[in-house]
């Protein structure tokens, strides 16, 4: 369905989708939970890193959420993250909308990627991102705290999460303050690669 709002994560085992400190950006538990990108070829193709890589089932569902995606939401701390990360051309290659308490003007990267910053709240967000979508979908990138505000509004329709083999102990924990008074889940797919399970559910209101 065109104009689905969905997220797509790694989480670890036991429910973390970072690990505890910045510092560990990178480090050995961020590479075990998102472990199973690296390899994929697409991951590959899209950073610019050159030929090669894995295809099969991980491959497929990485490509084809990035196909699906016509437009990014995201919070500042990811945003800032990946801004000392990315590679001049990002990996995102539509808009992506960034809530944020400050004001900065747009910043467009090679590639067609344009961080657009959003003062206004998480609703305006998503409004800039439907509009700029067209009849793709939009993609809350992330980080915990920006999904959870999206999960908690009833803004979210489906979201998948990869559960990587790794327990972290402690972090940014997925779905942390969830209102489980509001939200619902209906399971729509689960299949494991060798590296990690899919997890698709659509978000229901109770
Ligand atoms: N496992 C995965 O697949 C995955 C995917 C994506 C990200 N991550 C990780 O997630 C982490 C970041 O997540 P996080 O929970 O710390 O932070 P986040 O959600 O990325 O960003 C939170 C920040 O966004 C701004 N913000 C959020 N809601 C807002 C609102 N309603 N109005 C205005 N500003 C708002 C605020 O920044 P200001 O007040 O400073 O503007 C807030 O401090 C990173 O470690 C990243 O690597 C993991």
């Amino acid at each position: 369905m065109a104009g689905t709002v969905f997220f797509s994560v790694s989480m670890s085992l036991d429910g973390f989708m970072a690990p505890g400190s910045a510092g560990e950006l990178m480090g050995r538990q961020w590479m075990e939970l998102q472990g199973w990108v690296f390899p994929t070829r697409f991951f590959r193709e899209n950073l610019g890193l050159g030929p090669g890589g894995e295809e099969g089932r991980d491959d497929d569902l990485v490509r084809a959420t990035f196909a699906r995606t016509g437009a990014s939401v995201m919070g500042r701390r990811m945003f800032d993250a990946g801004e000392r990360m990315w590679p001049e051309e990002a990996p995102f290659h539509t808009p992506v909308f960034v809530v944020t308490h400050d004001r900065r003007d747009p910043w467009e990267r090679p590639g067609g990627t344009t961080f657009h910053f959003v003062d206004d709240g998480i609703e305006a967000a998503l409004d800039r991102a439907r509009a700029a979508a067209g009849d793709r979908d939009v993609r809350i990138a992330g980080g915990g705290e920006t999904i959870l505000q999206y999960l908690n509004a009833g803004l979210v329709d489906e979201f998948s999460v990869a559960v990587s083999p790794v327990l972290l102990g402690s972090g940014i924990r997925l779905f942390e303050g969830v209102d489980a008074e509001r939200v619902a889940l209906e399971p729509v797919r689960s299949e494991s690669s060798p590296r990690v399970t899919h997890l698709t559910y659509a978000v229901r209101a109770r």
